[in-house]
C-alpha cells in the first residue's frame, strides 16, 4: 500500500530518535521512498550513517551539502518531492519553533515549504508536554493543519511515568498506513456531526445530563477532517477542544438546540453522523428561580425531546449516508438493528456499556458496525482515534456507493 510513497522524515533531538531507526526499516519493507533530514541536535541521539543505510539515501543535515562544490540542499524541492512530511521524534524545541515559524534550519526550512501534508509525532518528558506552552504549541500546529500523532504514556528515559513516549515505530507505520489509505477519499463532501451530552435545565442551578465526554464525536470529526471533508460539528457541552481548518464547531446545551442546529444545516450534508448522547426527555417547565427544598418528595415532570436522527431518517436525500450510535445495556443487537430501521440509518455503530474499555468517557471503545444491507463488522478494542479512521473508511465506501446510484 505504500509502495512508491515518498516520505520525508525531519528527525528531532530526543531519545526517541533511535525507533526511527525501525520506523524507516519498515517503510523500505513496504518499498516507500524514505528521505531522512536530522537537526544538528537529533545526530547526538542516533547517527546519520546508520539511517542512510536502511533508508538507503544520504541523510540530509544542512543547506550545504558539499562546501567544496557549492552543492545544497534545496528545501523548496524537498517540500513538493513528498508525499509526507513526518516530524518524528518532534521535540518541545521544534514544535515551538515549527508553532513560530523559526527557520533556523534545515528541517524548518523544508516544513514551512511543505505543500504536503505534515505530521508531527512528539517525544519528551511529560511535565514538557504537560506544559501550557507545548499544549498552545501544538493546538497551533493542529489548527495549522498538521496532524498529531499523540505521545503514549509509559515509562519515560527520565525515569519518571507518564505521557511523553513516541509511539512505536508499528504504531506510526499503522498510522501512515491509515493516513494514505483515507487520504482524500471526503474530498470536496460536507459532514454533520453531533458529539457529546446535552444538558436539559431544571432550574438555574441543577439539570439532568448523561456521561457522555464527546471523546468519540470529535475523534470522528478529526477523522473526517483529515479524510478531506468539511465537518459541521454540533456539540453538547464538553472540556474537549478541537482545531482543524476544516471542522466548525456549533456550541449547543439542550437537545432542542442540537435539533434546531440539526435541522438548519443537515440538508446540504453529505454525510450525517448522530454521535451525541441526546437526553430523550427534559423538564416540562424549567424553573425560572432555584427550586426551593418545600417537601419530603418531590414529582419532576418531562417531556419528550425532538429524536433528531428520526427526524432527519424521514426525509433524508438519496445521495446522503446516514449514521447513527446506540449504546446499550441489554439486549444489544436488536435494539440496535431496531434503532437503524426506525433511524433510517445506513450504518448504525453498536457500543455497550458491558464492554471493559467501551462507551462513555474512556479513550477507547469496542465497537460492532451494522449495515443497511445486513452485513455486521464486529471490531476489536482500540483506541477511539482509530474507530473513527475504521468508520470514516466504511462511510466513504457508503459515499462513493451512493454517488453510483443517484
Ligand atoms: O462521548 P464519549 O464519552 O466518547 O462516549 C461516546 C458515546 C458512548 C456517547 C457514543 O459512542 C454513543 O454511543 N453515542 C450515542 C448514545 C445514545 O444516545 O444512543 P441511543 O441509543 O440513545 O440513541 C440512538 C441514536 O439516536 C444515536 O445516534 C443518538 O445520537 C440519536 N438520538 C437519540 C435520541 C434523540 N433524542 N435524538 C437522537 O438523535
Amino acid at each position: 500500500m505504500l509502495k512508491g510513497k515518498k516520505i520525508l522524515i525531519g528527525v528531532c533531538g530526543s531519545i526517541a530518535a533511535y525507533k526511527i531507526a525501525g520506523l524507516v526499516r519498515l517503510l523500505v519493507k513496504q518499498e516507500a521512498e524514505v528521505q531522512l533530514i536530522m537537526t544538528p541536535a537529533a545526530t547526538h541521539f542516533i547517527t546519520p550513517l546508520t539511517l542512510a543505510t536502511l533508508s538507503r539515501k544520504p541523510v540530509l543535515l544542512d543547506y550545504i551539502a558539499n562546501p567544496h562544490t557549492g552543492e545544497w540542499n534545496n528545501h523548496v524541492a524537498l517540500g513538493l518531492w513528498a508525499d509526507l512530511l513526518l516530524i518524528a521524534p518532534a521535540s518541545a524545541h521544534t514544535l515551538a519553533k515549527m508553532a513560530h515559524g523559526i527557520c533556523d534550519n534545515l528541517l524548518m526550512a523544508v516544513y514551512l515549504s511543505a505543500r504536503c501534508p505534515v505530521a508531527i509525532a512528539p517525544a519528551m518528558d511529560v511535565d514538557m508536554w504537560l506544559h501550557p506552552s507545548t499544549e498552545r504549541n501544538v493546538n497551533q500546529l493542529q489548527a495549522d493543519g498538521c496532524h498529531l500523532i499523540p505521545p503514549q504514556e509509559g515509562e519515560l528515559a527520565s525515569g519518571l511515568y507518564g505521557k511523553g513516549r513516541m509511539a512505536e515505530p508499528e504504531q506510526l507505520l499503522e498510522w501512515i498506513s491509515n493516513f494514505f489509505a483515507i487520504g482524500s477519499m471526503l474530498e470536496n463532501k460536507t459532514v454533520l456531526l453531533t458529539a457529546g451530552p446535552t444538558i436539559e435545565p431544571l432550574d438555574p442551578v441543577r439539570y439532568i445530563t448523561n456521561h457522555s465526554t464527546g471523546k468519540m464525536g470529535y475523534a470522528l470529526a478529526n477523522a473526517f477532517a483529515q479524510a478531506g471533508a468539511q465537518v459541521q460539528l454540533v456539540s453538547g457541552p464538553v472540556h474537549l477542544n478541537l482545531q482543524h481548518y476544516r471542522v466548525k464547531t456549533i456550541p449547543v446545551t439542550t437537545a432542542r438546540q442540537m435539533y434546531e442546529a440539526v435541522s438548519s444545516h443537515w440538508a446540504q450534508a453529505d454525510v450525517i453522523v448522530h454521535s451525541a448522547a441526546v437526553a430523550d426527555y427534559a423538564p416540562a417547565s424549567p424553573a425560572t428561580q432555584k427550586i426551593k427544598k418545600t417537601s419530603d418528595t418531590f414529582w419532576l415532570e418531562l417531556t419528550k425531546n425532538p429524536d433528531i436522527a428520526a427526524e432527519i431518517g424521514k426525509q433524508l436525500l438519496p445521495w446522503q449516508v446516514h449514521v447513527g450510535f446506540a449504546l446499550e445495556t441489554e439486549n444489544e443487537e436488536t435494539n440496535a438493528q431496531e434503532k437503524m430501521k426506525r433511524k433510517n440509518f445506513d450504518l448504525i455503530v453498536l457500543n455497550s456499556l458491558n464492554e471493559q474499555g467501551a462507551g462513555f468517557g474512556h479513550s477507547t471503545n469496542k465497537v460492532t458496525l451494522f449495515f443497511r444491507d445486513g452485513r455486521r463488522e464486529a471490531l476489536p478494542l482500540m483506541t477511539k482515534a482509530n474507530v473513527a479512521r475504521i468508520i470514516v473508511e466504511r462511510v466513504a465506501q457508503m459515499v462513493l456507493a451512493k454517488k453510483h446510484v443517484v
